[in-house]
């Protein structure tokens, strides 16, 4: 019996569980846990499946998880609370021994910074107990990752500009909402901009730096020029590369929503004093915003998610694009959730299939493109996330 215990069930966990629960021959058993219980019952009675446990769990405390753990026995913890919590349960699954998933890289709650060095770090202890941890196994990172990593082995020698660029074409007819967690969104849209080039990373203003470009299935949108974590371990598992860069699109009306906020104080994670109590501007905003979860129903449109790669191939140069259309409507029918919870559950739910199948195995903390992406690749297919590829 393999059984898998997949903690916080919000847009993201919800459909990691519809996924797993597709696949009952890899995942035999399923552990429903999140810091409210509801929030298990309301995804189980959605999957319809009454063989699913649920448990209520602080994730943020390693001694609550690792009693979960020993009361289950899982073969897999997948992680996909916030990135607030992926220490505390990497060190509940080093004391019990067993595998972990997760889809964001720890950030510290008190400082808008993610790096993997803190997740990285781990890599010894985890090697030491013999178990496994696989970091960033959603859509970016994740596909993102694992992208190059299928294009190096079959299209090119050396990998060396690459432009990952992720269109969001939805609609959900909000003025204002994020498409997964709102803190976690807005903390990482308005940091500085960053990229890798000619073996240094050069900093840019929030959201300076953008240009248009003709998604497939999405249209011309303007892509912003921003840091997210993928760049850095493929700069360190594909030294060759001379530059990499990540766009993601936002329409005006979203911008400037943002700005205003932001001019306000309200995207602060600074706290405030308010009437004897002490407020985080952000957290109070994040409840005021809708639940990712709930624009499901309400979102239309598609998303394309992709890496521009140009590099060399037999010494001549090559450019090639590999992407994913994904229909927030057909997602919605599928699992009951929009195309982002449903990009990044999916490789989620594909990693963990990897890990219990043995294909993907290692001692120690590792990143998905180290893994031979072609199962993964295949998987994507099979599950509902398709990819084209473009020779340019
Ligand atoms: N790689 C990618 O492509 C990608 C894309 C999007 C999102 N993500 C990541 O996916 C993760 C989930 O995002 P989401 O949109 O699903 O967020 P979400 O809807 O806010 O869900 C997060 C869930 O975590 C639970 N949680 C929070 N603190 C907890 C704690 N201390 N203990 C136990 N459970 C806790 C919450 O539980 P309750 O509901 O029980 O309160 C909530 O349901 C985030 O880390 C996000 O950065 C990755």
């Amino acid at each position: 019996m393999r059984t898998v215990l997949i903690i916080g069930m919000g847009g993201v966990g919800s459909v990691v569980a519809h996924k797993c629960h597709q696949v009952p021959d890899v995942f035999t058993k399923i552990v429903l846990a999140s810091r409210r219980l509801e929030s298990c019952k309301h995804v189980k009675a959605q999957v319809g499946n009454p063989e699913i446990d649920i448990a209520q769990v602080d994730a943020d405390n390693t001694h609550e998880v690792v009693a979960l753990i020993r009361k289950y026995q899982p073969q897999l913890v997948v992680n996909t609370a916030l990135p607030y919590q992926d220490l505390s349960i990497m060190e509940a699954c080093l004391e019990t021994g067993v595998d972990y998933l997760d889809t964001a890289n720890y950030e510290p709650p008190n400082e808008a910074k993610f790096e993997y060095k803190w997740q990285w770090d781990y890599h010894d202890r985890f090697k030491e107990k013999g178990i496994m941890a696989l970091l960033g196994c959603g859509f970016d990172p994740g596909v993102t990752n694992i992208f190059a990593a299928y294009a190096k082995k079959h299209h090119f020698d050396e990998l060396h500009y690459i432009d990952i660029m992720d269109a969001n074409g939805g609609d959900h007819g909000q003025p204002f909402a994020t498409n997964f967690n709102p803190e976690i969104n807005i903390r990482e849209i308005t940091q500085r901009g960053k990229y890798y080039e000619a073996g240094e990373w050069k900093t840019t203003d929030p959201l300076s730096v953008h240009k248009p470009f003709d998604f497939p299935g999405v249209g011309e949108r303007e892509m912003y020029l921003m840091y997210h974590e993928e760049m850095e371990s493929l700069v360190q598992n594909f030294p060759e590369i001379k530059r990499i860069r990540f766009w993601m699109t936002f329409s005006e009306q979203y911008l400037t929503h943002l700005r205003v906020l932001q001019n306000v104080g309200m995207t602060s994670i600074e706290p405030v004093e308010y009437e004897g109590h002490s407020i985080v501007p952000l957290k109070f905003l994040k409840a005021v915003l809708p639940e990712p979860s709930s624009l499901g129903s309400k979102t239309k449109g598609k998303t394309c998610i992709g890496d521009m790669i140009e590099g060399t191939k037999g010494g001549q140069p090559r450019k090639y694009y590999i992407y994913n259309i994904c229909d927030h409507e057909a997602c919605y029918e599928e699992v009951g959730s929009q195309a982002i919870s449903y990009t990044t559950g999916v490789p989620a739910m594909i990693g963990s299939k990897m890990l219990l199948e043995g294909l993907w195995r290692g001692q120690g903390v590792f990143n998905v493109e180290e893994f031979d992406p072609d199962p993964f690749m295949e998987d994507l297919k099979r599950y509902g996330l398709p990819w084209e590829e473009q020779f340019l």
